[in-house]
């Protein structure tokens, strides 16, 4: 059976994008709706040139999910796709689809998580700190910020002379790469 998944996207959203036309030729999932706790994500007009259903929830919704749930039911949801999603997931929703929430961070985890660390404010922190190695992690998320079951990591360089935007380019790269075809196999080996 076709699972549906639904992505949680705060920003631009070519996490989303890549994932939305990677399912959309293939027959194991596909993407139902792209929910955001922010009226003009980018993520949202991308979801719309590919007439999947969006829907925008303020904050407030997302403290009590009531609606945010009612929603997922009414797609019958089976997995949520976080990609770019800036807000702490409920943890009604953790309880609700336990090992079915996946989560990108644009680092190493257990390195560069927590409660701040997204998009450019990590790799600052990657630059600042001189590593000579940063990546991607998926991971399952529960209920700590980013400390959920990791399920893959790709390594890429850090060269002296990458900048937050050229080290974000990179890791762009690889999530593109990678994030699409992890969500398929965590999928598939159900
Ligand atoms: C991605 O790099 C993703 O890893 C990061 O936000 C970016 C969203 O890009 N997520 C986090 O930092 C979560 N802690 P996109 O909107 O172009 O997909």
């Amino acid at each position: 059976m076709r699972k549906n998944i639904a992505i949680f996207a705060s920003g631009s959203g070519s996490n989303a994008e890549k994932i939305i036309l990677h399912f959309n030729a293939k027959n194991t999932a596909q993407v139902v709706c792209v929910f955001s706790n922010k009226s003009e994500a980018y993520a949202l007009n991308r979801a719309k040139k590919h007439n999947i259903p969006t829907q925008f929830f303020p904050f407030k919704e997302w403290r009590t999910p009531t609606n945010i749930i009612q929603k997922l039911k009414d797609f019958n949801v089976d997995y949520i796709v976080l990609a770019g999603f800036l807000l702490k997931v409920p943890q009604a929703l953790i309880h609700l689809y336990p090992n079915r929430i996946i989560n990108i961070h644009p680092a190493l985890l257990p390195k560069y998580g927590g409660k701040g660390m997204y998009g450019e404010n990590v790799h600052k922190a990657v630059i600042e700190a001189k590593e000579k190695e940063s990546g991607i992690t998926i991971h399952f998320i529960d209920e700590d910020y980013d400390k959920g079951t990791t399920i893959f990591q790709a390594k890429c360089k850090v060269l002296p002379t990458d900048t937050p935007e050229s080290l974000a380019e990179k890791i762009h790269k690889l999530e593109h790469q990678y994030y699409p075809k992890t969500i398929e196999e965590v999928i598939i080996s159900e």
